[in-house]
């Protein structure tokens, strides 16, 4: 009779204690999420507001060029496709008319895996352009693939602030 009340009150002691750790981690769980802190800021870049400026305007640049290129590589427009790839290349952020300043602050903040991404994206369009020249439309169709799946996999990591779409991608990635 004794031991089996002292096994009912462990019982109790480690529900009780079982229900408070779970209770922790719930709402660690859920202020992750809903605040988008934590791991989200491990990856946010402390951009300078003139570094943000021009890639912003470096952004814009690519996104035009890339729509264009999309139509002409469509067409077979093969000059306007190595022109609009040659431009996406050369908006390089790196190679940006930035202050010796601000080429400074840029080294300080930009993680190693940005630069690597970035500088896959524009080795992916001088490729697209090099294929272009030699009028290989699948190849060429092939890098555009490529470089749309740089500007996603840049932005899911690190422009997930800037852009909704993405602000749950890591949640997404973690339930499936
Ligand atoms: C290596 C990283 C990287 C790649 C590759 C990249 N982007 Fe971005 N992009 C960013 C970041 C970081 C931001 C968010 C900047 C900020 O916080 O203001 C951004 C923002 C943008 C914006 C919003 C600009 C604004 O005014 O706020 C557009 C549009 C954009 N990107 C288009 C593209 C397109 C299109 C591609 C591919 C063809 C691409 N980007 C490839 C990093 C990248």
């Amino acid at each position: 009779m004794n031991k089996k009340t002292i096994t009912i009150i462990v019982g109790i002691i480690f529900l009780f204690i079982g229900s408070i750790l779970v209770k922790q981690n719930y709402g660690e769980h859920k202020s992750h999420n809903s605040k988008q802190v934590g791991k989200t800021d491990k990856y946010a870049i402390q951009w300078t507001p003139s570094i943000q400026s021009a890639l912003r305007k470096e952004m814009h640049s690519i996104t035009k060029n890339y729509q264009e290129l999309v139509s002409n590589l469509a067409q077979g427009e093969w000059n306007k496709v190595v022109e609009n790839s040659h431009n996406i290349h050369s908006a390089f952020i790196l190679k940006q008319e930035l202050s010796e300043e601000d080429m400074d602050d840029l080294y300080r903040i930009l993680p190693e895996r940005f630069i690597e991404m970035d500088s896959k994206f524009h080795d992916h369009a001088l490729k697209l352009a090099m294929a272009a020249q030699a009028k290989d439309g699948e190849l060429a169709s092939m890098y555009s693939g490529k470089m749309m799946e740089g500007c996603v996999s840049c932005h899911q990591v690190y422009a997930k602030n800037r852009f909704e779409g993405y602000s749950n991608h890591e949640k997404v990635s973690h339930e499936h």
